[in-house]
């Protein structure tokens, strides 16, 4: 079998020294958090699927070894996730794989429609807030299933029979959950207040590619027409706008340029507007995002939201930038309470930021000085490399498996930018 993506053990950490403007051309993989409840909806059908374009980055690894614990079967092969989930056997998943990413929870909306039954843990993820689960078993719930909520289990019986979900909060997990338990449900469904992410209207197209009948995603209500069931599917998934996102944040770090290719240039349009303020020219073209440093770095403000407000998987990031723009900028975090671990760590570097509740006053200093800094979740170690592009002398990031659980190769792209930096 022909690996294009080789499953890597994970890294230590990055070391980068910094001071080099970025330059050149890069192309980003599929989103992550699209590919993500795809992987959970292969198993609603008997046929093989096949995601393209996946890179074995740590969350979908994860994700394929719990779909492979449920008795499915799954493979990277030639730049592809290819799952065959014909032989269901299990519909629980262990509290340890529960526990080794968010996304687990999707297992229930899953396994539910599969089997008629799902048992999961709860589960885990970045540790940004709360991240309770109630909207996610309130729409279960709604949608026919009985759920019992236990201390650490979570139990989901009967296959679901459709209904109107109202969700209090623009939920993307608990939209993408009730997804999953009304495209094979009896009746129809609507699901009103759903995320509008671009990555849900893409979960949606490789939902209706196996089959299903789901109509208004992006709009205030999304309908199901449930079906039968679901065939098999070869789908490309959208391109990651976060992992996009991250890389044009670097660029404007480091006074560079580069073309970011493989993903629209609508989905981050909140984030290029940032920068144009910021100290960017930025321009699109053939489905390339050109962005060029065109002066000093100056003072922003932002405040994240559900999309398509400024995305909360960007803020760490942008943060890092505020910390070198002259002024103050302040940013505003709406989604996640405590989405804050990458403060600290940018203090460290010589950063002048205090937080009060959700809000970061960032004070912009001439230049951050190199340390030794952790990743404390997927976009703190992010935002942290980006630090360490533009910091004087050499920056140690530890923690680098955060990082690997979203972007894969990000060291490597970030060196064929020009960057000086190396896992290990
Ligand atoms: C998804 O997480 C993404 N993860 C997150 O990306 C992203 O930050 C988030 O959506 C918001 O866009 C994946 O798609 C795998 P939510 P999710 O449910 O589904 C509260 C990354 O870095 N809430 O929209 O967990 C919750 O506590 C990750 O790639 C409830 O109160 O996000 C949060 O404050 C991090 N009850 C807010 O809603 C619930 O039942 C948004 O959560 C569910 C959520």
């Amino acid at each position: 079998m022909n690996y294009l993506f080789k499953v890597r053990v994970g890294m230590e950490k990055f070391v980068i020294n910094g001071g080099r403007k970025l330059k050149g051309s890069v192309k980003v993989d599929s989103a992550k958090n699209a590919v993500l409840p795809m992987i959970a909806a292969a198993i609603l059908t008997e046929e093989e699927t096949v995601i393209k374009n996946c890179p074995p980055i740590g969350d979908v690894v994860k994700m394929t070894e719990i779909l492979r614990s449920c008795g499915a079967k799954t493979a990277f092969c030639d730049g592809n996730l290819i799952i065959n989930a014909k032989d269901i056997s299990i519909n629980s998943v262990s509290e340890k794989l529960c526990g080794s990413l968010r996304t687990s929870v999707l297992m229930l909306g899953a396994l539910a429609g599969r089997t008629g039954g799902a048992a999961v843990y709860r589960p885990g993820g970045c540790n940004i807030g709360k991240r309770p689960v109630d909207i996610h078993l309130y729409a279960l719930k709604t949608l026919g299933s009985s759920v019992y909520d236990e201390s650490d289990r979570i139990i989901c019986c009967g296959k679901p029979s459709g209904g109107d979900v109202y969700l209090d909060f623009p939920s993307v997990g608990a939209t993408e959950n009730a997804l999953l338990a009304s495209v094979t449900a009896k009746g129809v469904s609507r699901i009103f207040n759903p995320a509008k992410e671009p990555e849900i209207e893409d979960f949606v197209g490789f939902l209706n590619a196996m089959g299903a009948k789901v109509y208004g995603a992006g709009s205030s209500c999304i309908r199901v027409e449930g079906v039968k069931r679901l065939h098999g599917a070869e789908y490309t998934p959208i391109g990651d706008r976060i992992e996009a996102g991250t890389y044009l944040i670097a660029s404007a770090i480091t006074g560079g340029e580069i073309a970011v290719e493989g993903v629209n240039a609508e989905n981050i349009s909140s984030l290029t507007g940032k920068l144009c303020d910021n100290s960017c020219q930025i321009s699109v073209g053939n489905g390339i995002i050109y962005q060029k440093s065109i002066r000093g770095r100056k003072a922003f403000d932002a405040e994240t939201g559900p999309y398509p407000s400024f995305p909360t998987d960007l803020q760490a990031q942008i943060t890092s930038l505020a910390a070198v723009s002259e002024g103050t900028s302040v940013i505003r975090e709406n989604v996640f309470e405590t989405r804050f671990g990458h403060v600290a760590e940018l203090v460290k570097m010589g950063a002048d930021i205090t937080v009060d509740g959700r809000t970061e006053t960032v004070r912009g200093v001439k230049k951050l000085h190199g340390a030794v800094v952790s990743a404390k979740d997927l976009r703190c170690g992010a935002a942290m490399v980006i630090a360490g592009l533009a910091a004087e002398g050499q920056t140690i990031v530890l923690g680098a498996h955060h990082v690997e659980r979203g972007y894969y190769d990000v060291h490597k792209k970030l060196a064929g930018l020009g960057a000086d930096i190396r896992g290990v």
